[in-house]
């Protein structure tokens, strides 16, 4: 039986060029044969249940991409927590959503570098403020971070730093071993191919990173994500860890193509709904791992109710590998309340 699932390109992606590179301009056909190593709710491995992956650590609670932010994740029950990475003028990673960091810190607040104000095209769209390429880690450190969603508490805004790679990966180390669980990290290479273009490539250190961190295997708890199809390919041809293909809700998909390198896909959750996702990524021996699922009524469909555990119970009833979320508590939650109903 073939399948096609084709959608419209992803025209608003920064991203699009390295993916159409890459022959991510795809319509695709797959075969789909055999349930492969589904089980028998459509989950790749029926002895996990879904991972819950703390999108910005729990950023619903803290400000995002803060030690804080991740530890109260790990405190809720997180699985993973989630760093977006970017880099410093001196090369190193740090957690930030994008280079831009106008939004998520006290830097526009801070007279001392009103002069690094400027302007960047960062993947075809042009950004104006200030950018960590433009910033030593020592400069980073002195700044504080903030809540960028209006509709969101800002009573933390100015009590927590920008925290690296290191401290991260530290943490869920240091915590993994406090409380008898493993914790991972999922970080994301934000940008790779621009970061790579300023001579600022991210791979590099945060291979090094996890390398000196004794996470270099394919069982380590590290997923590595991206948008860019290109620096996952080169990440698999120098690690065994685990590699997951993001995709927008307007991708089009070659699941095969993707399981040429990568294990997993991390799609917005709209490509799952009501679709043959799940099963054809499974059919092609993909994960699948979809954002991002937060508790704000505004980003409730209607058919949930105001309810945030109904929408988990139904990406966990479609057969769900993981789930990205901001409120690592409800995701929890909601996954305890689904496995005791025996779903
Ligand atoms: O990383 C998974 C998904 O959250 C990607 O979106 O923009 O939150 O990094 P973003
Ligand atoms: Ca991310």
């Amino acid at each position: 039986m073939k399948f096609l699932l084709a959608l419209p390109l992803p025209l608003h992606l920064p991203a699009l060029p390295r993916l159409a590179s890459l022959a991510l301009a795809f319509v695709c056909a797959l075969a789909v044969t055999s349930p492969a190593a589904r089980g028998q709710n459509g989950r790749m491995s029926t002895a996990q249940p879904p991972i819950v992956i703390a999108h910005r650590g729990a950023s619903g609670y803290r400000p995002e991409h803060t030690l804080e932010a991740y530890r109260l994740a790990i405190e809720m029950g997180a699985d993973f927590i989630e760093p977006d990475l970017v880099a410093t003028r001196d090369g190193h990673l740090v957690a930030r959503h994008e280079p831009n960091i106008t939004l998520t810190t006290d830097v526009a607040q801070r007279p001392e570098f009103a002069a690094r104000r400027t302007t960047k095209t960062i993947d075809g769209q042009q950004e104006t403020g200030w950018f960590t390429t433009d910033f030593t880690l020592a400069e980073l450190r002195t700044l504080r971070a903030v809540q960028p969603r209006e509709y969101r508490s800002k009573q933390y805004d100015g009590q927590f730093g920008v925290p690296t790679l290191e401290e991260i990966i530290g943490l869920a180390q240091r915590e993994s071993r406090a409380r008898g669980r493993t914790i991972g990290i999922y970080p994301e290479t934000k940008h790779p191919a621009w970061h790579r273009a300023e001579g600022l490539a991210l791979e590099p250190p945060l291979l090094e990173a996890l390398e000196r961190a004794g996470w270099n295997r394919r069982e380590s708890p590290v997923y590595v994500q991206s948008f860019e199809a290109g620096n996952l390919q080169w990440l698999r041809t120098r690690t065994p860890l685990r590699l997951v293909q993001l995709l927008p809700a307007d991708a089009v998909v070659d699941f095969a193509a993707i399981a040429a390198y990568a294990d997993a896909v991390g799609p917005d959750k709209q490509l799952v709904a009501g679709t043959r996702f799940i099963e054809l990524a499974h059919a092609a021996g993909l994960a699948v791992h979809a954002w991002t699922f937060r508790n704000e009524p505004l980003h409730l469909a209607e058919r949930y109710a105001g309810d945030p555990k109904a929408e988990y119970a139904e990406y966990f009833a479609l057969g769900i590998d993981g789930v990205f979320s901001d409120f690592t508590d409800t995701a929890v939650a909601a996954r305890a309340e689904f496995s005791a109903a025996g779903k």
